[in-house]
């Protein structure tokens, strides 16, 4: 009886929160015009209207495989909105998804619609734990593509996309220095959690259930798992990610012209493509300046602000110029994760799911950084500032699997493991209840339109 009452309430939290993420793309999108969302501004980002009917067809691939007599919406869309699964049958390319004018941004809506309906529906009747998990992956996988969607909407709009944003914090201090972290044995990863405790509760507070290793997830992506001892060394890492106003002397020390700083891939790279900044920085009258949401301003009023989109290239490079190195991934999670007294927990600040005043997320309504020291009450027991939130900072970590790995969604996430970085702590567009401090973002080294920092180890 107990635990039907239980299984009852876990299925209401997650058609709960089906609703508010599935409304929440739709949100994003409605400053857009009709013309906006067809448009491919670059090979690399996708058109919003792909986005929102993209979401739907992995959703109407669960309701292929699981609901009994479901009939395929339409084969065309099925075609168009499938990303990169083989398994799921021929695709458009990537590339040419803005050169489609159909289906229309009516027909996609109406689409949506339809498998929101569906969806809803079978979410009544199934009380498969399994099927509860794959909604779960669902909306997670909709919850990166909504962060998608604004680094998309920027390389589309930039400043001509209408959206209210939230006023900046100002920094409590000015932050600076490293912090020095013991090594030694420490447990990297998140801890399983079982079908079953997703279904019970999928809204299970962070932390509510720690255990001798580390504190528990209510999700985590299987590349996260499992979690596993590995020994690190003493090492130092920044108080604060590194600084516009810092980086900033690099370009002016001549770092771009310097061959010194790079490997050879990034020296081929910036040559190429003749970078001399990172993206968004525009030269105006002698003086470099950023556009972003908000606007155009020059550096010199932004240079307390995290560096946003540079590629693991300029990140090493600037690395190599400051005497530095950038963060594996295990020293960036013993700095996020572990207390002064050598406890892991689930967030710098401890086990509390993220709020407003920890970190810079897509809920702060900012829809850019914040400046260093703006969140005080983020801060962890090693005076390290914004590891969560503002930037996803780079690690000098190759994205390859974790001892014991075994893949919980075909293609989603494994065959991603070669060529590419770990990137860690999530943006001012990432929603709150995605992140984690274990959370494996990754990116090809050349790769810069994403909300893309770091910060500096040694
Ligand atoms: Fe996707």
């Amino acid at each position: 009886m107990v635990s039907a009452i239980k299984e009852s309430a876990g299925k209401k939290a997650l058609i709960e929160l089906y609703q508010s993420v599935r409304r929440r793309t739709m949100e994003i999108v409605a400053p857009l015009e009709i013309e906006d969302y067809v448009i491919q501004t670059a090979e690399f980002m996708s058109p919003p209207r792909w986005h929102i009917g993209h979401t739907s067809w992995f959703f109407e691939t669960v309701l292929q495989a699981h609901q009994p007599g479901y009939q395929v919406y339409s084969d065309d869309f099925l075609f168009y909105f499938n990303s990169y699964y083989e398994g799921f049958g021929a695709r458009i390319e990537r590339p040419k998804r803005g050169t489609k004018s159909r289906p229309t941004v009516k027909a996609t809506v109406a689409y949506r619609n339809h498998i929101d309906e569906q969806m809803l529906r079978f979410l009544e009747v199934t009380e498969d734990p399994k099927i509860h998990s794959l909604v779960r992956l669902g909306l997670e996988h909709e919850m990166q593509h909504q962060e998608l969607l604004v680094y998309d909407i920027k390389h589309l709009l930039c400043d001509q996309f209408d959206v209210v944003t939230k006023a900046k914090p100002s920094a409590f201090g000015r932050i600076d220095g490293m912090s020095q972290i013991e090594g030694g044995l420490m447990v990297l990863g998140a801890q399983a959690s079982s079908p079953a405790r997703v279904q019970q509760n999928p809204m299970l507070v962070k932390g509510a259930g720690e255990d001798a290793c580390g504190p528990r997830t209510e999700f985590a992506f299987d590349n996260e798992k499992p979690e596993h001892e590995i020994f690190i060394q003493d090492f130092a890492i920044d108080k604060a990610p590194v600084t516009n106003g810092d980086y900033f002397e690099f370009i002016r020390d001549g770092g771009y012209k310097n061959f010194h700083w790079w490997f050879s891939e990034g020296w081929e790279s910036i040559n190429r493509e003749h970078w001399q900044a990172p993206l968004y920085w525009e030269f105006h009258d002698g003086e470099w300046m950023i556009r972003d949401f908000s606007g155009l301003q020059p550096v010199s009023e932004r240079k307390d602000e995290p560096v946003c989109h540079v590629s693991f290239f300029e990140a090493s490079a600037f690395a190599k110029w400051a005497g530095k190195r950038l963060p594996t991934e295990a020293e960036w999670e013993k700095a996020a994760c572990y207390d002064a007294r050598g406890s892991k927990r689930s967030f710098p600040w401890g086990d509390d799911a993220p709020k407003l005043t920890h970190a810079n997320l897509f809920e702060n309504g900012l829809w850019t950084v914040a400046p260093v020291g703006a969140y005080p009450d983020g801060v962890n027991d090693y005076g390290c500032h914004q590891m969560i939130g503002d930037v996803w900072e780079w690690t000098t970590s190759d994205y390859v699997p974790y001892p014991g790995f075994k893949s919980e969604f075909d293609e989603y996430n494994d065959k991603w493991f070669v060529n590419q970085k770990v990137l860690r702590g999530g943006s001012f567009a990432t929603p709150q209840l995605h992140i984690r401090s274990t959370y494996r973002n990754f990116f090809h080294t050349h790769e810069r339109w994403m909300t893309s920092g770091f910060r500096c180890a040694k």
